[in-house]
Order: structure tokens, then sequence, then C-alpha cells
């Protein structure tokens, strides 16, 4: 892993990859969810856009693994160079705070928010009835409350990723 090529695509995609993930969040949080629940029943047919056709969970599901995996990696070499003692200097103990935080961040964007916005967003199942409004604003409650608990643990693992270098 330590080929200079194989460094720097790792680094690449988990920053990037970094990036994509929490500003997706953070659209879907202080916009697209804002104007779903101000629309109601109205927003259904760009839910379903969304969600749908353009599978916008998925590419978040996507960007989360790839920042992970790709960080997983990173750890490892830095585990494996310094013989372990990099889990406990002020960056590793940071970073490794940070990757607790943006693997609880996927964990609960994949069983909390993305089931939910399927649901809302797909087209409905063969043989299954429409959703009721009811139904509907449960879904809409789950969203929100998993993509907000997913934004705090995004934040938390931002903020100490990037600064844990200084620590
Ligand atoms: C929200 C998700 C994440 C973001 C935005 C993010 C961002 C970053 C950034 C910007 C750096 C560069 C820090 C520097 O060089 O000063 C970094 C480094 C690192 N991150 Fe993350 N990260 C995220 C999630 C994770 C996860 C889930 C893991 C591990 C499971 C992880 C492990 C690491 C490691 C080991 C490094 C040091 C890499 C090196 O030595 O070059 N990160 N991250």
């Amino acid at each position: 892993m330590d080929n200079s090529i194989v460094l720097f695509l790792l680094r690449a995609i988990h920053v990037v990859g970094g990036v994509l993930w929490v500003g997706g969040v953070v659209i879907v949080a202080f916009f697209l969810l804002p104007a779903t629940q101000a629309l109601g029943p109205a927003a259904q047919p760009m839910m379903q856009f969304i969600m749908g056709r353009r599978k916008l969970s998925v590419y978040l599901m996507i960007l989360g693994i790839l920042t992970t995996l790709a960080g997983v990696l990173l750890m490892v070499r830095n585990i494996s160079l310094t013989d372990g003692a990099w889990t406990r200097s002020p960056m590793g103990i940071g970073i490794s705070v940070g990757a607790a935080a943006a693997i609880l961040a996927l964990v609960v964007g994949m069983t909390v928010s993305a089931p939910a916005a399927r649901r809302l967003g797909g087209p409905p199942r063969p043989g299954a009835t429409p959703l009721t409004d009811a139904e509907r604003a449960g879904l809409m409650r789950r969203l929100a409350l998993g993509t907000r608990a997913v934004l705090v643990l995004l934040a938390i693992a931002a903020v100490l990723m990037a600064t844990a270098r200084y620590f």
C-alpha cells in the first residue's frame, strides 16, 4: 500500500468522497427536507424523481462506503508503519474518534434514513396500497430525525478529521 500512486488515490477518494458525502447530507437536511415538509403531498413527484429515478440515498451510501473503506485502509497503513503507536498519538486519537462518528453516521443513514426515503420516494410496490397521510407523516419524521443525527455525526467527523493533525 506504500506505492505513492495507491496512497494518492486512497487519500483523494477519502477526502473527495467525504466532502461530497457531507455536502450531500447538508443539502438534504437544510434544503430538500424543509421543502418537502412545506409542500406536503405536493412534493411526492419531486421525491419520486430524486429518490426513485436519481437514487439520492444510494448515491450517499456509496460515498459513505467509499470514504470509510479508503479511511480504514489509510488507518491500517498508519498503524502498521508505527507498530500501533499512531493509535495512541493525539492525531491518531482525533482521527479514530472522527472515524467512529463517521461510521455511526453511515449505519444510521443506511438503517434509518435510507429505508424511509426509499418508501417515501419509491414507486408503490406491486400490490401494495399507496401510503396514507399518517404513514407519510411518520416516514417524514423518521427521515428528518435520521438525517439530523447523521448531520451531527458527520460534522463531528469532519471537524476532527480536518484538525487532528494539529492536536
Ligand atoms: C465524514 C467523513 C470523513 C471526512 C470528511 C474525512 C476527511 C478527512 C480529511 C480531510 C483527512 C486529511 C487530514 C489531514 O491530512 O490533515 C482525513 C484523514 C484521515 N481519515 Fe478521514 N474523513 C472521514 C471519515 C473517515 C473514516 C470513516 C475513517 C476510518 C474508518 C477515516 C480515517 C482517516 C485516516 C486514517 C486519515 C489519515 C490519513 C493519512 O494518514 O494520510 N476518515 N480524513
